[in-house]
């Protein structure tokens, strides 16, 4: 799985984003180590604080579908040099992607990709206690 596979996998999926207030559509992409992709959107709501973030749309979706085991994470907004995560999404990542490499992009230029680990993002991560 090359990083412009899954950016572009996240650009695809970003198409059905659901960002009918911020209008700041976001689509991301999981690689598994196996080689499958899951993917994610935001999505948001008229009560605006329910809104979900498309990384952790795209985790919580994996999860759920029994794939735990990461290598990337693509990430794509319309922002120039991509969209990083925010702090909530850093989080999530730590706990159940620790692994993963982060590729961010912008929709308007998906052939430029910066590349972060997670630890990078957020070093000295909580981790709760068993
Ligand atoms: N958003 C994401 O999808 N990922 C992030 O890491 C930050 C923000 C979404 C949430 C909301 O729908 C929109 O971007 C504007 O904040």
């Amino acid at each position: 799985m090359t990083p412009d596979e899954l950016v572009n996998a996240a650009a695809k999926a970003r198409n059905n984003a659901v960002a009918p207030y911020s209008r700041f559509k976001v689509g991301a992409a999981l690689a598994t180590k196996a080689g499958e992709i899951i993917v994610g959107i935001n999505v948001e709501s008229a009560s605006y604080g329910l809104t979900c973030c498309g990384e952790r749309v795209a985790l919580f979706n994996a999860l759920t579908a029994g794939k735990n085991d990461f290598m990337a994470v693509a990430i794509v907004a319309r922002c120039d040099g991509g969209p990083m995560p925010c702090g909530a999404c850093r989080q999530l990542l730590a706990e159940y992607a620790p692994e993963a490499k982060v590729y961010v992009a912008d929709a308007n230029d998906l052939k430029t990709i910066r590349t972060f680990t997670v630890g990078e993002l957020l070093p000295k991560a909580f981790v709760a206690v068993p």
